[in-house]
């Protein structure tokens, strides 16, 4: 990993604790690492994946980092603070999830539109494109390199949420801060949302070697398992050839029963569990991802689907996107 170029953004750890409320609540031991207090305009996961990204495009002399995502992307919004950081340009291609005919009809409102992570992308000065849909978000995000290229900018592309064998490699990063900061505590389970899967991957790829009696659950946000399952393995096998690691990748375990009606649709169960956060332990989830994680470690307590031990939910921030959405009563 020494040759690979790393950028400082996140610093030495962010904090791992042991939620006493939560943990009295629904009687077993839960703790949290707190992801979601990554240093940077507001926090999130996508930060220790932008310190190698970003760090890569430094290298490569771009002026410009370029990017797609939800309009409520956290990924997109990280970014767009992380170009402003550095002095870079930012470019977001942005589709709305909720602009064809679904057969629910949801659409979250103005809100989603203008508010939460969105306004934060002005504020950041962000260059942003929509589309009508990231049907080929690679082949979207060249063509907008090639105008930027031909424009005078040296464009970096950074794929949707960051997830390449590159960026998962902050999720190493992470696993190595777990093991050093769970010290007595044997943890049993380790929770974690999966959507572009770096993050499931590099905590997969890490945690193997680092805590290897622990169970990794990685709870889907937008896939059925069978289609997330290769998506986590191939960001495993990238990640391991970048560390010249030769064993085989770690069994996935993926539990798709908590997307709600789809990705970006709040569910009940979610928000009841973004509720629940912040009445018992003061702590926000967001509505898209944490929250269905969440979602996720309650029911799988109730219906007994953890091992024995202490569980680790990983917070991987997205609160900004709670302004994006109607109040749920
Ligand atoms: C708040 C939040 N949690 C979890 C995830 C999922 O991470 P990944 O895309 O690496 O699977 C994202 C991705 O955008 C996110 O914004």
């Amino acid at each position: 990993m020494a040759a690979v170029p790393r950028l400082d953004l996140v610093g030495p750890a962010t904090p791992l604790e042991r939620l006493d409320r939560l943990s009295d609540y629904l009687g077993h031991d839960i703790y949290m690492k707190r992801d979601d207090l990554t240093p940077l305009a507001l926090g999130g996961n996508k930060l220790r994946k932008l310190e190698f990204l970003a760090a890569e495009a430094l290298r490569q002399g771009a002026d410009t980092l370029v990017t797609a995502g939800a309009i409520q992307s956290n990924h997109v919004r990280q970014t767009a603070a992380v170009a402003a950081r550095l002095g870079l340009h930012c470019v977001a291609l942005l589709e709305s999830p909720f602009a064809a005919p679904a057969a629910d009809h949801y659409h979250p409102g103005d809100n989603y539109q203008h508010n939460g992570n969105r306004l934060l992308l002005d504020l950041f000065n962000t260059e942003v494109v929509m589309c009508d849909a990231l049907h080929d978000p690679q082949a979207q995000l060249r063509e907008q390199a090639d105008r930027l290229e031909a424009q005078g900018f040296r464009p970096y592309v950074i794929p949707v949420g960051g997830s390449n064998g590159l960026g998962a490699l902050g999720y190493i990063q992470c696993a190595l801060e777990i093991a050093r900061q769970a010290q007595q505590v044997a943890f049993g389970s380790v929770v974690v949302a999966s959507g572009s899967a770096g993050t499931h991957a590099g905590l997969a790829v890490g945690l193997q070697s680092l805590m290897p009696d622990t169970t990794l659950v990685g709870v889907t946000v937008s896939r059925k398992a069978q289609e997330q399952q290769p998506k986590v393995v191939a960001l495993q096998q990238e990640v391991s050839a970048l560390l010249s690691l030769t064993d085989a990748p770690a069994p996935v375990t993926l539990w798709d029963e908590y997307v709600g009606a789809r990705y970006g649709v709040p569910s009940e169960e979610g928000m009841a569990a973004v509720k629940l956060l912040a009445a018992q332990e003061g702590i926000l989830l967001d509505p898209v991802y944490t929250g269905k994680a969440m979602a996720g470690l309650i029911d799988g307590l109730e219906r007994k689907r953890f091992a024995a031990g202490p569980i680790l939910f990983v917070h991987t921030g997205g609160a900004p996107a709670l302004f994006a959405y109607p109040p749920s009563h």
